[in-house]
């Protein structure tokens, strides 16, 4: 299995719409394969402007909070591509759309990189971080795995979160606390009163 980073991709739309989104980029030769599933605002925007930036950030607050409504990260300008970059990377890699394999389910953008910069110092890894991130996965799921799969997997990583968390993974896990909860509320699975969580 070829290498993944887990990164916050941004594209743009013809009309200059910046889109921001988690994406699993994968490691093929020098370059990175954007796989998006469909429809994907993603893929729309890379067939009509084949740039992306991918953006590296340990601000989980991102990854949690493109899952959750949140998609209003501060962006600006790149270096050598038109799409810009989220303001707040650590690092980013501009990348240009070298060719596509179409595919009825998940077409494969394989991009080469044209440039990369680095914008602030990486301070080491964090449990709740990797939670956070793993729990936005779940989130993004939340249709696809059975709700037992759901509710096991977040409890374990909670202890992560509740053992080593700062204020900014704090903030993302609860975002992604409330989607679940609220995901199985609108469908009925669940009743939730102030106070107390009533399963069906
Ligand atoms: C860490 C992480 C990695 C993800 N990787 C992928 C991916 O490789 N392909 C995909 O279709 N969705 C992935 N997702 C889910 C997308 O971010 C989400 O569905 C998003 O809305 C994509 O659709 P869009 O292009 O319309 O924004 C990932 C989510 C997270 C939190």
């Amino acid at each position: 299995m070829p290498m993944i980073r887990e990164t916050i991709v941004t594209t743009m739309s013809a009309s200059g719409a910046v889109h921001i989104a988690p994406f699993g980029i994968i490691a093929e030769g020098d370059g990175w394969t954007i796989a998006p599933f469909r429809p994907s605002a993603t893929i729309d925007n890379l067939h009509a402007v084949p740039f992306a930036v991918a953006n590296y950030t340990d601000d989980v607050r991102v990854f949690a909070g493109c899952l959750t409504g949140r998609r209003d990260w501060p962006v600006t300008a790149a270096d050598r591509v038109p799409v810009p970059r989220l303001a707040g990377a650590l690092a980013h890699a501009e990348l240009a759309v070298a060719d596509v394999v179409e595919d009825a389910e998940r077409p494969r953008f394989r991009c080469r990189v044209v440039h990369r910069a680095s914008h602030a110092p990486f301070e080491g890894l964090n449990r709740a971080k990797a939670a956070v991130v793993e729990a936005a996965i779940l989130v993004s799921r939340l249709d696809r795995l059975p709700r037992e799969r759901i509710e096991a997997e977040m409890a374990s990583l909670a202890t992560a979160v509740d053992k080593t968390a700062g204020p900014e993974e704090q903030e993302a896990w609860g975002w992604l606390v409330e989607k679940v909860w609220r995901y199985y509320a609108e469908r009925g699975d669940i009743t939730i009163v102030p106070g107390t969580i009533t399963s069906r």
